[in-house]
């Protein structure tokens, strides 16, 4: 018996040293570089972008939003190159994308990077300022579009792409796969249930996480970390107002964190980790699932509603809070990423190593062949329009108006703002069916709703297919959509043993979700909000069949139209910020309540202040408080707002009066003693006198048993 353990032990470790010796290929030579910058927005007053729920305005910070940018590159061959850009945004969007693309064409001429070559994936963290979509209905919860937050966004995306160019070394790249359990659950089974092709997957949400591991040519530098996994950013529900990069975000500041060393602040460290999002659309990170939050009964499967009501269902979990599940389910995809790219031995290699193909798709008018839609008959896809579910919202986070997933109501609200924007057509309604039509948003009118001329972009890193798509793909859609790839390069001889796929989400353009056919006759939310009908997934893989066809015998592929510029075309109901004053008698950075002498780990640290509005200066790529603590007769910064310790919060009193406060939650593993720490805050206030920045300090304290 023993001996038979041991038996197959050695037999296994045999087996096992095999498989990696197998593995060990010959690396690719890529030229590789890696860039991080600031594109946090205004973090007060400025609607989140996600919840669409208006009262869910920023009170302050818990995170800052970073630009996570990698270029990878043919050393021989100049145009062969190709730059992925994670970013924590709620998404992907024209208007940022185009901007970007001009001001790097401007830098560096558009032969280096240009719009077809560069991939801009949006994390989909729910809880950062908003009002960046240029497109009316992204916009239209945050009172129209934040020029501000835009620039910012524009401005970190270039700056990290500016960096990762001037750090471009010759390096390797190794890719790992493997499985994140317990971090993601589908909030649409009812949907799911309905794939014809449902029995060939183990699970109705995808696992798997693909890492790749970037390192100088030698393998003696760590250079970075990008990973692929799709869940959705919304650990922190609509009652967050702190703005934060959710559960990617968190996982990021981890890695970075662990790799950069000990007293990097965050975002200033070499070492780069972007934890890039992908078809997440049915996806969520809340583990507990939806419970009608009156009496903790299970919600109605089909509709996710309690008594008919949808505000009653809301998922959970797996923290006792929103912020600790935030927590819990970004130290998930931190662990499992960091043991793939701790182990990833497979190197990116292969001859004509990378390579890109990017069209312009009418979304509107596509004809799709018989081969791809699910009807097996020849169908089209259409004009653009959203469901009643589309109103709804999810269980992460329901809509505030009376309607249900998957259901045929009418609202006389919405029903007089259909009016006003288009009545659908009846070949639109045909077309749409069984969408019931809540809004007909295919139409400039007199902005646009949703964009329809759309990115599709695949890139080729030797064995590695990325796939940029403008808009959440669902489990299924995704895996379909990667099988279409799969299968246009078996049919070129292009797929090898070791080829890969995977999704980039939220990816350049936004147009809300795209679900299975069979998903889309539910019409839960996903489906409502599947803009083009029926057979969009269908043409995606037509597209994109056509593509990977295409990239495969270098051949090239239609620019097709340009989309709708909407720069100089956005609506703004967004009003600056007031002119800030203080109390009779105080000065900006003024103590209203002061720290205590000593605290234990554990302990919450708050201090308050007189302040300004926070919108008056974003303190990018600074910060605006530190922690500080007295090292070698000097006050070292030890934390800053980007920490999850740390919290930034800012309150309005009275009419122009704000209250700044800062907390520190000591973690129970901080070394206690006689060293003295601090807290000081940083701030700009605007009034008659002008700009002037003010500095606040709390007083000294100590951190004993
Ligand atoms: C790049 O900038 C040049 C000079 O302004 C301009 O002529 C050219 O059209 C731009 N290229 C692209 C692709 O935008
Ligand atoms: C958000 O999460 C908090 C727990 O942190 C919970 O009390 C609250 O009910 C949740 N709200 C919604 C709308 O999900
Ligand atoms: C789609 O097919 C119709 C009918 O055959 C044709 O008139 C139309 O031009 C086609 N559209 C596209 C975009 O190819
Ligand atoms: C779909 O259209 C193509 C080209 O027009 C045609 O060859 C094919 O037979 C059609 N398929 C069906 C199922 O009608
Ligand atoms: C939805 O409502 C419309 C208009 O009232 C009606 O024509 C249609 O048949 C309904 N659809 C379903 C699936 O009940
Ligand atoms: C692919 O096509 C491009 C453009 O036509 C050409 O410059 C390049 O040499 C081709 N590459 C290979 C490997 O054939
Ligand atoms: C700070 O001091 C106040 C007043 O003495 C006390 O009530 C409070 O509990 C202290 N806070 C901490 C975290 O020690
Ligand atoms: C805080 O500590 C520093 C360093 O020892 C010292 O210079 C400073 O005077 C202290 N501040 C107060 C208010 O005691």
């Amino acid at each position: 018996m023993k001996i038979g353990v041991y038996l197959w032990t050695f037999i296994l470790i045999v087996l096992c040293t095999d498989y990696t010796v197998t593995q060990q290929n010959d690396p690719g030579k890529f030229l590789i570089g890696a860039g991080i910058y600031d594109v946090t927005g205004q973090v007060a007053e400025i609607g989140f972008m996600g919840y669409a729920v208006p009262k869910q305005r920023g009170r302050g910070l818990l995170q800052r939003m970073r630009s996570r940018a990698f270029i990878i590159g043919d050393p021989n061959k100049e145009a062969n190159r190709v730059v992925y850009v994670s970013v924590d945004n709620g998404m992907g969007f024209q208007i940022i994308k185009t901007e970007v693309v001009d001001r790097l064409n401007k830098t560096f001429g558009s032969k280096l990077y240009n719009d077809k070559n560069v991939l801009m994936s949006g994390t989909h963290t729910h809880s950062t300022p908003g009002g960046t979509g240029g497109t009316a209905l992204v916009d239209i919860t945050t009172f129209g579009f934040v020029k501000e937050n835009w620039e910012a966004c524009v401005n970190g995306i270039v700056q990290s792409i500016i960096r990762a160019h001037k750090n471009l070394q010759l390096g390797r790249i190794k890719m790992n796969v493997g499985q994140v359990d317990n971090a993601n659950i589908n909030r649409s089974p009812a949907s799911y249930d309905n794939n014809m092709d449902k029995g060939e997957y183990p699970d109705n949400t995808d696992h798997e996480m693909t890492v790749l591991r970037f390192e100088s040519i030698d393998g003696k530098e760590e250079i970075g970390m990008m990973n692929f996994y799709p869940v959705h950013a919304v650990s922190l529900n609509n009652t967050n107002l702190l703005v934060a990069g959710d559960n990617k975000g968190y996982a990021s500041y981890l890695f970075e964190k662990s790799k950069n060393p000990p007293g990097t602040l965050p975002g200033q460290g070499k070492f780069i980790a972007a934890f890039g999002q992908s078809n997440e659309g049915d996806v969520s990170p809340n583990l507990m699932g939806p419970k009608c939050i009156d009496t903790g009964l299970p919600c109605d499967y089909a509709t996710s509603t309690c008594n008919g009501r949808t505000e009653k269902c809301i998922a959970f979990g797996p923290g006792k809070n929103m912020y600790e599940s935030n927590e819990i389910i970004g130290t998930r995809q931190f662990e499992t990423a960091k043991n793939l790219y701790d182990n990833a031995q497979l190197f990116l290699n292969g001859n004509y190593m990378v390579d890109y193909r990017h069209s312009y798709v009418d979304m509107q008018t596509i004809n799709v062949s018989s081969r791809f839609t699910s009807t097996k008959r020849n169908e089209t896809t259409c004009q653009a329009a959203l469901g009643y579910g589309f109103a709804a919202g999810t269980t992460d986070g329901p809509g505030d108006f009376d309607f249900t997933q998957s259901e045929n109501s009418t609202n006389p609200f919405w029903q007089f703002v259909a009016g006003f924007l288009a009545r659908p057509t009846q070949q639109q309604i045909r077309c749409q069916a069984p969408k019931p039509i809540l809004l007909d948003v295919g139409l400039i009118k007199p902005v646009e709703w949703v964009p329809f001329v759309l990115p599709h972009q695949l890139f080729r890193i030797g064995q590695l297919y990325i796939v940029g798509v403008p808009g959440e793909f669902t489990t299924m859609s995704g895996r379909r959509l990667k099988l279409a790839i799969k299968q246009a390069l078996q049919n070129t001889g292009a797929w090898t043993s070791d080829s890969h796929v995977v999704i980039a989400g939220l990816s350049n353009s936004y147009s809300h979700y795209i679900t299975t056919y069979e998903e889309y006759q539910q019409q839960r939310y996903e489906g409502a909000s599947t803009l083009y009908g029926p057979h969009t997934l269908a043409a995606y893989e037509q597209t994109f069949d056509d593509m990977a066809t295409k990239l495969s015998l270098n051949q090239s592929v239609p620019s097709g139209p340009q989309p709708y510029d909407m720069r100089g075309k956005t609506f703004s109901f967004v009003l600056p910020p007031i002119w800030d004053g203080v109390p009779f008698g105080k000065k900006f950075g003024d103590v209203i309540t002061d720290v205590n002498s000593s605290y234990k780990p554990g302990d919450t640290v708050r201090c308050s202040w007189w302040g300004a509005n926070p919108r008056n200066d974003l303190f990018t790529e600074k910060s605006y408080l530190y922690v500080d603590r007295f090292m070698n007769q000097q006050w070292v910064p030890i934390l800053t707002d980007d920490d999850i310790e740390t919290r930034f919060l800012w309150e309005r009193k009275g009419l122009d009066h704000s209250v700044i406060t800062v907390e520190w939650n000591i973690p129970t593993t901080q070394p206690t003693g006689n060293d003295l720490y601090r807290i000081r805050h940083l701030g700009v206030k605007n009034n008659i006198l002008g700009r002037q920045q003010y500095n606040a300090q709390s007083r000294n304290f100590t951190i004993t048993n």
